[in-house]
């Protein structure tokens, strides 16, 4: 199978695709695409050359999708996952305790992890606390699923540590925040490490699929940094990394984020940046949106076409 070619026709959705189910099902933050798209990732996107990492996997959820499709590949496979394995009582409730688990008191999740990814635990190596304190030292990365690039600190840390073990015309990173309007460093920096890393595919909601078709160098992600890019250069790479995507529902999820982005530039952190409450000012199908900033730019826009038309009417 060429695997490029399935990501792009987005092959899970096949009809004849049968997901590996687990029950009961682990609590998960992913939507149901999602898992089935890491499942199928797993089996048929995984030809053993490299390792398997996932950073950020919470309760479980997106490890075991990944790791129920490496074990159908039927060749040797070893999942590296991230994570500092706390939870926190909102999302006790939420996850946990609304799905019958019982009520326990701190916050340490591992038991539960390991009780999640028990089928699958000889294969899987979990790397406990802050992802910044486990660099990565064990060689060519295949699959790349990331899901804790929260802050421009770990985005960039991620970049360091992992993406310059992809391996050229095989890798496949997975930025499940990518659709989502709080990690505007993820666009910017994806679409500036194009096209060593083609943007190929996506679920319907927040995960984005990039090939890797070129070596990621140390300069790359020098060139690649998003604090150093001026607020312009962002929003015109916004506008490049939305051209990438043929249906409008996407589109208007990069739109969006560019608009929260455009609200709290100078936000580093995915807390810091709020959704905007107004339609994505980018798509063709949104009502103008009257701000102060639109109804300056519609003024301006005004007086130049009156403007203009007095000259022309002059030079007759
Ligand atoms: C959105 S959740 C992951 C959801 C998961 N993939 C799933 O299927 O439900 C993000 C996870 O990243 C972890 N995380 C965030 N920042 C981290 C860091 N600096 N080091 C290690 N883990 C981190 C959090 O503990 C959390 O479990």
């Amino acid at each position: 199978m060429d695997v490029l070619d399935a990501v792009r026709r987005k092959a899970w959705d096949s009809r004849f695709y049968r997901a590996p189910q687990q029950t009961p099902a682990v609590p998960t933050m992913l939507t149901p695409e999602e898992g089935v798209m890491l499942s199928w990732l797993g089996e048929h996107g995984f030809t053993g050359e490299g390792a398997v990492v996932e950073l950020g996997c919470f309760l479980g959820g997106s490890t075991v999708k990944l790791a129920s499709g490496l074990a159908r590949s039927r060749r040797p496979w070893t999942l590296h996952t991230y994570d500092r394995f706390r939870i926190d009582e909102p999302n006790k409730e939420r996850f946990l305790y609304r799905n019958g688990y019982p009520r326990f008191e701190g916050e340490d999740m591992y038991p539960l992890f390991l009780q999640h990814i028990e089928p699958f635990a000889a294969n899987i190596v979990a790397h406990r606390g802050d992802v910044e304190d486990h660099p990565w030292t064990s060689g060519p990365i295949e699959i790349l699923f990331v899901d804790l690039a929260k802050t421009v600190d770990i985005h960039n840390f991620v970049l360091d540590s992992f993406f310059t073990s992809l391996i050229p015309g095989r890798s496949i990173v997975v930025q499940q925040d990518y659709l989502h309007h709080q990690t505007p460093w993820l666009i910017a920096t994806m679409e500036l490490l194009h096209p060593k890393l083609e943007l190929v595919s996506w679920t319907r909601n927040h995960s984005v699929l990039f090939f890797c078709h070129e070596a990621i160098t140390a300069s790359d992600l020098d060139r690649a940094r998003y604090e150093r890019l001026e607020r312009r250069d962002v929003v015109q790479l916004f506008r490049s990394a939305r051209e990438r995507f043929p249906f409008e529902f996407q589109r208007e999820m990069v739109a969006q984020a560019l608009d929260t982005y455009r609200a709290s530039p100078q936000a580093d952190k995915s807390y810091m940046l709020r959704a905007s409450e107004a339609p994505p000012r980018l798509s063709p199908y949104a009502a103008p949106v009257w701000t102060p900033s639109a109804i300056r730019r519609s003024a301006t826009r005004w007086v130049s076409a009156r403007l203009g038309r007095l000259r022309r009417l002059a030079r007759r």
